[in-house]
């Protein structure tokens, strides 16, 4: 007997409930259900579970409908062409289905895992002393969505930004600071973008002397020596670039209206005490080895040219450890420290290599298993509108703040124009421009696929037609002022009122929102949550269309209904849009 669905349960479900009720012989499997253009739904196993229990597919298909009988859920059932089942469903189990979920505050009766994992997800990563660029903002915008998807399907989170705050460069840095004390305002007396400049300026200066002055070069090396050895004045310095680096980062978050927790921000330094010791474990269990000096793991199926094996580099013969050892032991710590069952890493898929060496290493040492996975979601290039990767007309890399602005700025353009007839006020203005600029960038990343690239087009992005987050803002924003205009009118649900066609598409595509979200947090994929809210808005718009709201022709019961279907579109556009970590204006 299947289990009894539960009112929140969607129609989707309490539908292949019936079914597998129906036709016990299909034991767990399910019986294939999609949406159709002849009928709501089409089930279409039966071919298959035919063959399996060697029966006559029609027949068993006729067998299936006459044991659902007349379950009050189906307005028909028939069987067509060999043996697929077309099924509608009643219009009162569409509504009184919406409404148990309606019912269910912001969760929308979308039902918590049973199970919850911890996943230790690594994103938004940019590095000391350097500008974040358009990679940095993938990261953070796919990582800060998969975040929000996993926690509101129940899943416990952990953020790493596992910053670039390590390396020989540092070096560099710190003596030239020594030598040239004062170019470097304390992080207290500086905003983000001064802290950003002058810290490129520090860098750019500290280079020329680096790359003219061979005695130069020499003490930087010794300073790298020193900060690894722990030296106290080293280690000062060196933390005045981190914390003047962070500054800058927060006010780039904070651009992006994103979340960001100090004590999650854990960079490659973290992991120094640790390394000597990863490297003596995969040294005595045998999984790196020495080659020239260097303690190395080799992999059979990665070679690079000459067919050459490409090794992954542990250890350097100089006894230095590099990128490689701070993210083996940055595993050791998620998996033993903080007892994670998956490792999630927002990166550029250029470091696919890497991670795959990284990931097989863990494996090896026994770090990773069935019960601890790592996956790295490595997403495509930014490219500019001529299908470039994404530069300034000077070949430069485009500074993110300058692009967010922009963003914001163009939108901006859009909602003044037509928000003054509407009577926006000068302040609503301003903060809607930043909430659909900044949103304008996020969907266009998150409604592509994240493996492949994306084009940043911001005329694109703010239009109001297609699919973009305006156009998403602006279905939620017409609901909110339905409802302003709505009087003593209150949304209620109405199961015995039939439903026009408009409101049942709409229904159906309401009803499948928990499913989406949990698939697409299940396989890491904001851009069916994107797709499945564009679905929701465009036939929210040919509802609105077709189906007068106030002025309901059969009276105010319909009315009612017709406002609890506006006000549940409205609170799950507004609950998705917040999962992509996007902003739902009032008013537009
Ligand atoms: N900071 C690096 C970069 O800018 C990304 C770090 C990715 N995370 C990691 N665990 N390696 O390329």
């Amino acid at each position: 007997m299947a289990s009894v669905p539960s009112l929140a349960a969607s129609v989707h479900q309490r539908l292949a409930d019936a079914l597998s009720a129906a036709l016990p012989e299909a034991g767990a499997a399910d019986p294939l259900l999609r949406r159709s253009d002849r009928a709501d739904f089409q089930a279409n196993g039966l071919l298959a579970l035919a063959k399996k229990l060697k029966g006559n597919p029609r027949e068993l298909a006729t067998k299936v409908v006459d044991a659902i009988g007349d379950s009050e859920l189906l307005q028909d059932v028939e069987v067509s062409g060999p043996g697929f089942l077309n099924i509608t469903i009643a219009d009162k189990a569409i509504t009184e289905t919406l409404a148990a979920r309606a019912a269910d505050g912001d969760r929308l009766g979308v039902p918590l895992k049973d199970n919850p994992g911890l996943t230790v997800i690594d994103y938004a990563q940019p590095n000391v002393a350097k500008e974040m660029h358009v990679g940095h903002l993938r990261s953070a915008v796919i990582g800060d969505a998969l975040r929000h998807m996993l926690d509101f399907t129940g899943e416990r989170t952990i953020g790493r930004h596992h910053i670039g705050d390590w390396g020989t460069q540092f070096g560099m840095l710190i003596q030239y600071l020594i030598e040239n004390p004062g170019e470097l305002a304390p992080a207290a007396d500086v905003d983000g973008e001064q802290a950003m400049s002058n810290l490129n300026r520090v860098y750019k200066a500290s280079r020329a002397v680096f790359d003219s002055d061979e005695e130069f070069k020499e003490r930087a090396r010794k300073r790298v020596v020193a900060l690894q050895s722990g030296d106290k004045e080293t280690l000062a310095l060196w933390q005045r670039f981190v914390d003047e680096s962070k500054v800058y980062f927060y006010s780039v978050f904070e651009k992006l209206d994103m979340e960001i927790r100090d004590d999650e921000i854990v960079g490659e330094s973290a992991y120094n005490d640790m390394m000597a010791e990863t490297a003596r474990l995969l040294e005595e269990s045998g999984v790196a080895v020495r080659s020239e000096g260097a303690l190395v793991v080799f992999f059979d199926e990665i070679r690079g040219k000459d067919d050459q094996p490409v090794p992954l580099i542990v250890q350097k013969a100089d006894g230095g450890f590099g990128y490689a050892a701070s993210d083996l032991s940055a595993i050791r710590n998620r998996v033993f420290d903080l007892k994670a069952t998956t490792l999630l890493y927002v990166v550029d898929v250029r470091q696919s290599l890497h991670f795959r060496m990284v990931f097989e290493t863990a494996r090896r040492a026994g770090w990773l298993n069935d019960g601890v996975t790592a996956h790295n979601m490595g997403y495509g290039t930014v490219l500019g509108a001529d299908g470039k990767p994404f530069k300034t007309r000077a070949g430069e890399t485009v500074r993110l703040e300058d692009l967010l602005d922009e963003a914001t700025e163009r939108a901006t353009a859009v909602v003044r124009e037509k928000g003054e007839p509407i009577g926006l006020t000068e302040q609503e203005i301003t903060e809607n421009g930043v909430q659909v600029g900044i949103g304008a960038v996020k969907y266009a990343d998150l409604s592509t696929s994240p493996s492949r690239d994306y084009k940043f087009d911001l005329d694109q992005m703010v239009s109001l037609n297609g699919d973009t987050s305006v156009y998403l803002q602006y279905a939620y924003a017409r609901i909110r002022s339905i409802f302003r205009k709505a009087g003593d009118a209150r949304p209620e649900a109405h199961p015995e009122l039939a439903l026009a066609p408009a409101e049942r598409a709409l229904g159906l595509h309401l009803d499948q929102f928990g499913e989406t979200v949990i698939e697409a947090a299940a396989s890491y994929e904001p851009h069916k949550v994107a797709a499945y809210l564009y679905g929701l808005a465009s036939l929210f718009t040919t509802f609105y269309d077709q189906c007068p709201v106030l002025k309901a022709e059969s009276g105010p019961d319909q009315v009612a209904n017709r406002l609890f279907l506006c006000d549940l579109t409205a609170r799950t556009l507004h609950q998705g849009m917040a999962l992509l970590g996007i902003r739902t204006p009032e008013r537009l």
